[in-house]
Parts: C-alpha cells; sequence; structure tokens
C-alpha cells in the first residue's frame, strides 16, 4: 500500500482498515515509504498488527508520502515494475488524489499493474465519488476558524478575509463559508470582480454591520495576481505562494476604506485528528479496497456514490477535475452583502 500527494486526515485509517481486512484472510502486508517514490528506490517496510494498533484517529500517514511521479523520471516505470515483482508483491492498493491515481490508471492501462485506488484529497474534487475523506476535516477546520475570526472582526469592525486550500476548485471555500456565514466567497469555478466583492461589504455596512468575513480559495484567478515559482512533477505551482488572499484584502481596504486583515490557512487545514464522518468513510473505502483485491478487481477505485461504496475505473475518476455544483453556490449567495 502506498500513500501519495498531499497528507490528509484519514490516510492511516485507510491503511488500519486495509491491514485488518487481509490480515485475517492470511496476507501479508507490506507498506511503500513517501508515495510512488517508494516503488521507484524500493523502500518497503512490513506493516503487523502492532504497526497498524492506534492508526483511527491519527492524522497524517506512518508510511510518508511525496509528489513523484514515475513518469517524468528516467527509467521511473521499470524500477516500479522491476521493484514490485522482485519484492513478491502481488498488489497494490494507492491512497490518492487526481495524481497518484493517474500515475495507477496509466500504470493499470499500459502495464496491467495490479493496483486498486482508495480517493483521498482536501480538495474533494476528484470525479466518481460523491465525497473524498481530509474533505469533511479540512472544512470543519476552516469553519472553526472562520468562527474565532467572526469575534475578533466584529470587535474592531474588520473585514477578515480568509485564505483558504483548495487548489483548482473551490469546494473547501463554498462550505466552510456557508457553514461559517460568509458574507463574500470567491471560488475559481464562480468568479466576480473585487469591486462586486466590495460592493457586497458595503452593502453590509449600510445596513450596520461594520464587520465582514471574507473566504477565498487560493486557486482564485484574482485581477493582478500571477502564478509564480517552480511547478511539482505533476506540474503544479504552490499556490500559497500567490498571495491571492493577500493582494485582495489590499484592495478591499483601498477601494472601500475598510480596515481589512488576512488569514491564510494554510497546512493546518491538512493537519491533525479526522472527524468522525472522515474515520467512516476511510474505514469504508480501506475494507472495500481490500474486497476489490481479493476480487481481483483491479484497475478501479473505491467510490462513494449516495450512501454507497461501489467501485469505479480509475480512468473515469481521473479524467476531469469535479467542480463545485453552481446550485450549492448559490445558496451561498444568498447570505452575500
Ligand atoms: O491537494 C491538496 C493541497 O493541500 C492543495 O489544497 C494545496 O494547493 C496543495 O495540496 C499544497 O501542497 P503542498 O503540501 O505541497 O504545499
Amino acid at each position: 500500500m502506498l500513500t501519495g500527494g498531499g497528507d490528509c486526515p484519514g490516510l492511516n485509517a485507510v491503511i488500519r482498515a486495509v491491514g485488518r481486512r487481509v490480515m485475517v484472510r492470511g496476507h501479508e502486508f507490506v507498506g511503500i515509504r513517501e508515495g510512488w517514490r517508494g516503488l521507484v528506490d524500493g523502500l518497503f517496510e512490513p506493516l503487523g498488527p502492532r504497526e497498524i494498533s492506534g492508526l483511527l484517529p491519527r492524522g497524517g500517514t506512518i508510511i510518508g508520502t511525496t509528489r513523484t511521479n514515475p513518469f517524468k523520471l528516467e527509467g521511473g516505470v521499470d524500477r516500479v515494475l522491476d521493484n514490485f515483482r522482485s519484492a513478491g508483491l502481488d498488489a497494490l492498493v494507492a491512497i490518492g488524489g487526481e495524481d497518484t491515481l493517474g500515475v495507477a490508471a496509466r500504470l493499470h492501462a499500459e502495464d496491467s499493474f495490479p493496483v486498486v485506488g482508495v480517493p483521498k484529497t482536501i480538495d474533494n474534487d476528484l470525479s466518481a465519488t460523491d465525497y473524498t475523506f481530509g474533505f469533511d476535516t479540512a472544512v470543519w477546520v476552516a469553519t472553526e476558524a472562520i468562527d474565532r475570526l467572526h469575534t475578533t472582526a466584529e470587535s474592531h469592525n474588520r473585514v477578515m478575509v480568509v485564505e483558504v486550500m483548495g487548489r483548482h476548485t473551490g469546494w473547501i471555500a463554498v462550505m466552510s463559508g456557508i457553514a461559517g456565514g460568509a458574507d463574500v466567497i470567491l471560488i475559481p469555478e464562480q468568479p466576480i470582480s473585487i469591486d462586486e466583492a466590495c460592493d457586497d461589504i458595503r452593502r453590509r455596512h449600510e445596513r450596520g454591520k461594520d464587520f465582514s468575513i471574507v473566504v477565498i480559495s487560493e486557486g482564485y484567478e484574482l485581477e493582478g495576481v500571477a502564478d509564480a515559482g517552480e511547478l511539482d512533477q505533476f506540474g503544479h505551482v504552490r499556490l500559497s505562494e500567490r498571495g491571492v488572499g493577500a493582494a485582495l484584502a489590499h484592495e478591499i481596504e483601498r477601494r472601500t476604506g475598510f480596515e481589512t486583515r488576512v488569514t491564510v490557512l494554510g497546512h493546518v487545514q491538512r493537519g491533525g485528528t479526522p472527524t468522525a464522518f472522515d474515520r467512516v468513510l476511510a474505514t469504508r473505502f480501506g475494507v472495500h479496497a481490500a474486497d476489490m483485491v481479493s476480487r481481483g478487481e483491479f484497475g478501479k477505485m473505491a467510490s462513494l456514490r449516495g450512501t454507497q461504496i461501489v467501485s469505479v475505473p480509475l480512468t473515469e475518476a481521473t479524467a476531469n477535475l469535479k467542480t463545485v455544483d453552481p446550485a450549492l453556490y448559490s445558496v451561498a449567495e444568498v447570505f452575500f452583502g
């Protein structure tokens, strides 16, 4: 089993669930360290009952993770296949988002690699599953932060801009914004101008509300803010470096004259213990993934559809990004201004 890409709460709960399910069936269970890098470099760690005990509430991943892409390394894919074969492994459970599972899908399509996927990401942007685990925890962390910012915003009559993660989609922003009662939410899928955001804030002031909470997704295309910095092996820039929250706060203060502060939540959203929802989802995904291995259902991913866990092709899961439903954003808009 390997965990790839950004970590998130619930990874260890999946490791525990897969381990418990396969060990009672008499299988050996091996952790591959540091995502796909572990298969490129042969970094294996046998996992027994002791290693997987106590993992349910523990954040992060006990087997480590990286953003390594074997398709971008000279001889990377051959090394993955050789190391897998020479370690005597029969199946791989890969836990990841679009990048990690994209590698899994390609290895399965091109080399019949025996891999099963489990969808994780705080961004909740994987298609073919209603939710990824880790997302609920991130939304809860952001909601709690917004609640806290409310009281200090109100005390000082300030505008508080909160920048949340989410890369190309606004799932965390819109869900935490609704849950925390944000007055304006800016997400990549529903661009508005800075002037429109300022108008919402002015309208609030006219109603006698001297403070406002503005939530912005890190990947928002704000006028005048450009991408900078190096790309990772999957072609992503580091979005926190763009400073979209700070740029918006600056513009709001300049255009409205209202004192404005910015809070960038960053990796706090990915750390710590998973919520009960994420623990249960991660556990259900893990048990299902172990059963998929037993059935030889390779090239597929465990997925939540409604209330059921089902198997879907990895190609379907990684084909498109799942963007925020406009109907959800229009619920949030009812409370703007
Ligand atoms: O994909 C998960 C995520 O947390 C994004 O929301 C964010 O843009 C990115 O990872 C941050 O990556 P890193 O941990 O490499 O800074």
